[in-house]
């Protein structure tokens, strides 16, 4: 299997509600290699120019207004296979359907705050990694 880089959003409900710790814990003892990392937050511009794929749907406005909310945590991260197996780590998007043990079942209230994002696929996890990290602030 390939070594590959996915891109993860700590979400400002995680932050706020102090899982940060736990949530980087999980990832790293999961085999994901950080290669950057940074808090920081996303303005209501730059949140809906992140999430501008989503724009036509319903919960478009709720999602950047709730992700512009509070400080964030993003990240690289670097795995075999790491886009799919990031997203069998967070579990479902709806926290209520996300397996046992998974970040999401442990961290998340919703299906709005659900504690962490995960790239759908390996181009999109350079877009989003681009998005927040410039060349020299990543391994
Ligand atoms: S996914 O992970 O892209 O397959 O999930 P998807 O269902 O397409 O959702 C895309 C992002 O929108 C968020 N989302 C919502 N936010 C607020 N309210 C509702 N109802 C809602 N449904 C989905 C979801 O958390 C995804 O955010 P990211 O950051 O991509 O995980």
């Amino acid at each position: 299997m390939k070594t590959n880089r996915t891109f993860t959003m700590i979400k400002p409900d995680a932050v706020a509600n102090g899982h940060m710790g736990a949530i980087l814990d999980q990832i790293i003892k999961n085999g994901f290699t950080p290669v950057a990392l940074k808090y920081t937050y996303l303005t209501p511009e730059l949140a809906g120019k992140f999430y501008e794929v989503h724009k036509e749907r319903p919960f478009y406005a709720d999602l950047v207004k709730f992700m512009s909310s509070g400080p964030i945590v993003a990240a690289i991260l670097e795995k075999e296979n790491a886009v799919a197996e990031f997203r069998t780590l967070i579990g479902a998007t709806d926290p209520s359907k996300a397996e046992a043990g998974t970040i999401r079942q442990l961290f998340a209230k919703s299906i709005e705050a659900n504690a962490v994002h995960g790239s759908d696929s390996d181009e999109n996890a350079e877009i989003e990694g681009n998005f927040f990290f410039s060349a020299f602030e990543r391994f």
